[in-house]
């Protein structure tokens, strides 16, 4: 089974839990796409009413395409399940994502979620996070200066940038810059750092966030359980 089958296979077992006229916040990336397709199916062939809440302008885009309903985060109470991918997930449920540069969305729609579903293929999960490049979301203003800080404090850091080698602009209109970490001896620490740090609009850090992981492994889907109120 290939890296893409297995994507599709997590994505369509994600929307499994969803019901009828629920809230349904819609990740972003290329397992999420699975997912939305999928969903898009259910809703009309099944009948769903279901509101979708987008977490980037790609994800906007495809959702529209399939006539699914969406909302913007503002304008709906609560989610009631996020369906989204990730980049890295270490065995105690934390994870990495921002991979494709919507951590920032990504982070506010999981929040306002009551329940969080992940869904990867096996080569996400590693035992300690950082392999995967950490990306910060900064503001513009002032970026160079955070880099030199990343670069000081050997983060490895490099601003993501384009095919045409621009850097690269989020759909909030900020930069990335990637921290090449390797590994993260502490997820926590490093989070309540960068959260402290003027000009860091968000990291993508997910460190309690998840409730359940559906995994595509070559033997079959797993799904984990995370009790966050553990
Ligand atoms: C988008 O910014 C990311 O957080 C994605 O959810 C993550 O990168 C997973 O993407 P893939 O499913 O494409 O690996």
């Amino acid at each position: 089974m290939t890296q893409e089958e297995l994507k599709k296979q997590v994505g369509i077992e994600a929307v499994k839990y969803v019901k009828n006229e629920m809230i349904v916040g819609l990740g972003t990336g290329s397992t999420a796409t699975y997912m939305i397709n999928e969903l898009g199916r259910r809703i009309k062939e099944e009948n769903l009413k279901i509101i979708g809440v987008t977490t980037s302008k790609a994800t906007s885009k495809q959702a529209q395409a399939l006539g699914i309903p969406l909302k913007v985060i503002d304008e709906v109470e609560y989610v009631d399940l996020t369906i989204d991918g990730v980049d890295e997930i270490s065995e105690n449920f934390r994870g990495i994502k921002g991979g494709g540069g919507a951590l920032l969305f990504e982070k506010i729609v999981a929040s306002y979620s009551k329940q969080n579903i992940w869904i990867v293929d096996e080569s996400k999960l590693v035992k300690q996070l950082g392999a995967f490049p950490l990306p910060v979301e900064v503001v513009r203003y002032g970026a160079e200066q955070l880099y030199r800080f990343f670069k000081n404090k050997r983060y490895h850091p490099r601003f993501r940038t384009t095919n045409d080698g621009k850097k690269f602009i989020t759909d909030s209109g900020n930069y990335i810059i990637d921290l090449h970490l390797e590994i993260i001896a502490d997820p926590i620490i490093l989070g309540k750092e960068l959260d402290k740090l003027v000009g860091v609009v968000e990291h993508g850090l997910f460190l309690s966030m998840v409730n359940k992981v559906i995994i595509g492994t070559k033997n079959g889907l797993k799904t984990l359980q995370n009790d966050l109120n553990a």
